[in-house]
Formats: structure tokens, C-alpha cells, sequence
């Protein structure tokens, strides 16, 4: 497996595999892989030649009051799980190397960036889909690899791959879990030993959630509050939004469940924000 940090470097082994016909697909991440990931890489793996994995965590995307200079990072960490799920490019760039001095360009998306976590994250979707954009322009991958997990981020690139004609198939994984159902992610790392009990509630509430609407459950708000009692039950969990909406037009919210409908909750534990879900076709 090769690591590059360079651009021109990453452009220089993917033309070669390109020129002797090899398909590339790419994960973008943000480091700090886990199992979630791995599953990313695995499913890449079995679907293209050539898999790239991106390690670059993207100052664009967090806000000044967010976590980006105490995101979690272990790059030798990550570059073992990359070798070991086959991926056969690392591509770990410095943010100088991503963003010259003379940067101003961005890729944004309106409506579906707009709701669940692009309210209490306004300036997010639009540093990752320039990231993910500029990603795309240099591994220029043939599928390019996202979790169910941040489901919004998943519909937000499908948009925006889409409305700008790019020629990558935009392939979702769903989500990976603890044993206990906390879905995995790098933020996990955040939560002390209560929190991470008190975390549980997320997927124990989305769980009943889903049931009920599996028992013929139509009215949204219903279901919402169902969640939202469960969570506020919970002394170390501050709800940030709870929502239900359409999956397959503009994530806008929904009074009546049907169709394809997703269920997005975000909750700080302590100080660490969460996310979760679950998509169902009813
Ligand atoms: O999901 C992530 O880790 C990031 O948002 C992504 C897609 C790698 C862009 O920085």
C-alpha cells in the first residue's frame, strides 16, 4: 500500500492504474478509522480494482466553536486498518496542500444541506462538499464510499453529484454498530464511562421508534415524541433536533410516514454531540 501527501503525486499512481484499466474507488475520511470504516474499505475492495482512502481532516467543515483541533487523530493506527481491509492508496494531505493561500472557491447545496444537522451546523455541508469535491476531482474514483450514518452528508453528495454531472457512483453503507448499539464513530472516543452507558438511549429510542412504525404507526409526530420522552428521560442527554423526514426527495419534514422516510436525531451526551438513525420504506 503506498501513502502519498502530495496531489500531484496521488494524480501521478492513479493515472497509472487508469492507463493499464483498472476501476478506482474511493473513502473519503477523516481519520480515525474504525470498524465503520473498515466496512467502507472492505465493500470497495470487492467492488473496484484500485481502492484510495483519503485521511484528511477537513478544517472547512467545523466551525470556530467546533472540535477540529482536538479531533481524534492516529494516523499509524489508520494507515494498519487501510492496509489490512486492502485499500492500495493512503491519501493524507496538510491542509496547505488542499487549501492554497488563495483558496475562495466552494461547492454548496441548498435545500437538503439545509435542516437536521445543517441547522446547528450551517457552514458544514459547504466545506464538505467542497472537500469532497476536490477529493473526487483528484482521485477522480469510478464510486466513491459513505456511511448511512451521517445520512444527511450521503443525500447532501448524492445532490450534489447529481445536480453537477459528476461521473461517480455515490454507493451508501449502512451503518455499523457496538455490540450495544451505539453506532460507531470517532467521536465515541469523547464520551467517560457514564456517557458512554447514557448513549445507549440514541439507538434505544430510534429502536422503538422503528418498531412502532413497523407496527403500523403513521403519524409522525407521534413517533417524534416517543423519541424525544425517551431522550429527555435520559440526565445526560440534551436533545439537538429529532426529526422525520423524506429520504428520496429534499429531506424535508414529514406529518404522515410513508414512503421512503428517514428518522435523524442529534443529542449532545455530556459535550459530545451524536447522530443516529434509521431509514425505513413504508
Ligand atoms: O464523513 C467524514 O468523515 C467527512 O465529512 C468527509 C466525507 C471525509 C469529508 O471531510
Amino acid at each position: 500500500m503506498k501513502i502519498a501527501t502530495e496531489i500531484e503525486q496521488t494524480r501521478d499512481i492513479i493515472s497509472f492504474w487508469k492507463k493499464e484499466g483498472f476501476s478506482v474507488g474511493l473513502v473519503p475520511t477523516m481519520g480515525y478509522l474504525h470498524e465503520g470504516h473498515k466496512s467502507l474499505i472492505e465493500r470497495a475492495v470487492k467492488e473496484n480494482d484500485k481502492v484510495v482512502v483519503s485521511v484528511f481532516v477537513n478544517p472547512m467543515q467545523f466551525a470556530p466553536n467546533e472540535d477540529f483541533d482536538s479531533y481524534p487523530r492516529d494516523f499509524d493506527k489508520d494507515i494498519a486498518l487501510c492496509e489490512n481491509a486492502g485499500a492500495k492508496l493512503v491519501f493524507h494531505p496538510e491542509p496547505d496542500e488542499m487549501y492554497n493561500k488563495n483558496f475562495t472557491s466552494y461547492v454548496d447545496t441548498a435545500q437538503v444541506s439545509e435542516g437536521l444537522c445543517g441547522k446547528s451546523r450551517p457552514i458544514h455541508f459547504r466545506g464538505v462538499c467542497t472537500v469532497v469535491c476536490k477529493l473526487f476531482n483528484i482521485v477522480q474514483p469510478d464510486r466513491a464510499y459513505f456511511g448511512e450514518k451521517d445520512a444527511q452528508q450521503l443525500a447532501v453528495i448524492k445532490r450534489m453529484v447529481d445536480d453537477l454531472n459528476m461521473n461517480i457512483k455515490i454507493v451508501g453503507c449502512p451503518i455499523i454498530r457496538e455490540e450495544d448499539g451505539l453506532a460507531k464513530s470517532s467521536r465515541n472516543i469523547y464520551l467517560s464511562a457514564e456517557e458512554r452507558k447514557a448513549a445507549l438511549i440514541l439507538n434505544k429510542s430510534l429502536k422503538l421508534a422503528k418498531e412502532k412504525i413497523y407496527a403500523g404507526e403513521k403519524a409522525a409526530e407521534k413517533i417524534k415524541t416517543l423519541i424525544v420522552d425517551m431522550i429527555n428521560n435520559e440526565p445526560l442527554a440534551k436533545i439537538d433536533y429529532v426529526e422525520i423526514v423524506d429520504w428520496d426527495k429534499n429531506l424535508d419534514e414529514v406529518k404522515v410516514i410513508e414512503g421512503e422516510i428517514l428518522t435523524a436525531i442529534a443529542v449532545y451526551i455530556g459535550k459530545t454531540r451524536l447522530i443516529d438513525n434509521f431509514i425505513v420504506k413504508c
